[in-house]
């Protein structure tokens, strides 16, 4: 049996030690377990970290390893939940359907700054063919694009035409990201691969904040390299990521730049946020915490 406490304030380095007693912690996207914290829950005799999400980039895994902890997560929730969303924002930042709702509310129904491109008959560049960016794949076909994959490790049983990333950036109209921050990954985007890419190229990015460098990317909207740009990550998110900051005022221009051009769509890591999802994510997690407690083989352990 399972016995579980849900406490309001999220896993860092000074709330850790509030897991004493218990042999798990559970944490997110926007927790902080970075080296500080896992030595404090250590201290706490937390012996198991849940990652109730499938990116673990925010877990200093080393450290935990060293302790002899066990880190799992849940890697496949709902890809088609964050593939999804993935379109939907290549769809309204390229169709603007954000201003359009804004200009209805307000009798304003010109369509001036409204006009859009087709994605029927275009290249859509997926960078990660893993689950979600297959799932994409699949969407861009629905929308009759053609689809081209690029991935440090090709799965020879994927349907997706595999190219070169600098054949990616050359010939895709679309360009999606769906692979995990790593040191490889790390600013991915930036001047030199956005300058290998089409000119009027729609940017989307589900995956993580940090595999665009966001100053480079800014001065490519400046020089009108994108026809649209959603982002659903960024950098610097994880002060803000699930906080209602409406009445702050924020300390960094960055974000501010970013919501200025008027064809950047930007959501607060909402990619995986869909009834199914998280229905799966908690059940996961659940499985997760059973089958370490009874020993048993853990198929989703990040720390092996
Ligand atoms: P996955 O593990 O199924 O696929 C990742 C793919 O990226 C794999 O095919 C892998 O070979 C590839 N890859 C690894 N290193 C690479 C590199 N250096 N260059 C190119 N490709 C590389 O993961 P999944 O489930 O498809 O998730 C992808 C990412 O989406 C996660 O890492 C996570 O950061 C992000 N994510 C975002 C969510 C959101 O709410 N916005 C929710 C869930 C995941």
């Amino acid at each position: 049996e399972i016995e579980v406490e849900y406490l309001k304030t999220g896993l860092a380095a000074r709330t850790a030690s509030l897991a004493k007693g218990y042999d798990a912690v559970c944490a997110f996207v926007n927790s902080d377990v970075g080296t500080k914290t896992v030595e404090a829950l250590h201290e706490a005799g937390v012996k198991l970290i849940l990652m109730r999400c499938a990116g673990f980039n925010n877990v200093d895994l080393e450290r935990a390893k060293g302790y002899g902890m066990t880190v799992t997560r849940v890697p496949s929730y709902s890809p088609e939940a964050v593939a999804e969303h993935a379109m939907a924002l290549a769809l309204t930042a390229n169709r603007h359907t954000h201003k359009a709702y804004i200009k209805c509310r307000e009798n304003d129904f010109s369509l001036n700054g409204l006009m859009g491109v087709d994605l029927y008959k275009k290249t859509a560049g997926i960078i990660g063919t893993g689950k979600i960016g297959m799932a994409m794949a699949r969407i861009c076909r629905g929308f009759g694009m053609r689809v081209l994959g690029y991935d440090m490790y090709p799965n020879p049983n994927n349907d997706i035409e595999y190219v070169t990333l600098d054949e990616l950036l050359a010939q895709s109209d679309l360009i999606s990201l769906h692979c995990p921050l790593t040191e490889q990954t790390h600013h991915l985007i930036n001047r030199e691969s956005i300058a290998k890419m089409k000119d009027g190229v729609i940017l989307v990015n589900t995956s993580r904040g940090g595999l665009v460098n966001t100053e480079e990317l800014i001065e490519g909207i400046r020089k009108g390299k994108f026809f649209a740009v959603g982002l659903d990550v960024y950098e610097e998110e994880n002060d803000k990521v699930y906080e209602d900051l409406s009445g702050t005022i924020l300390q960094s221009s960055t974000m501010a730049r970013l919501l200025s051009f008027p064809n950047v769509m930007v959501t607060s890591h909402q990619g995986f946020f869909t009834r199914e999802a998280l229905e799966a994510i908690s059940r996961i997690t659940l499985e997760n915490a059973a089958a370490f407690e009874k020993g048993e083989t853990l198929v989703n352990e990040v720390t092996k």
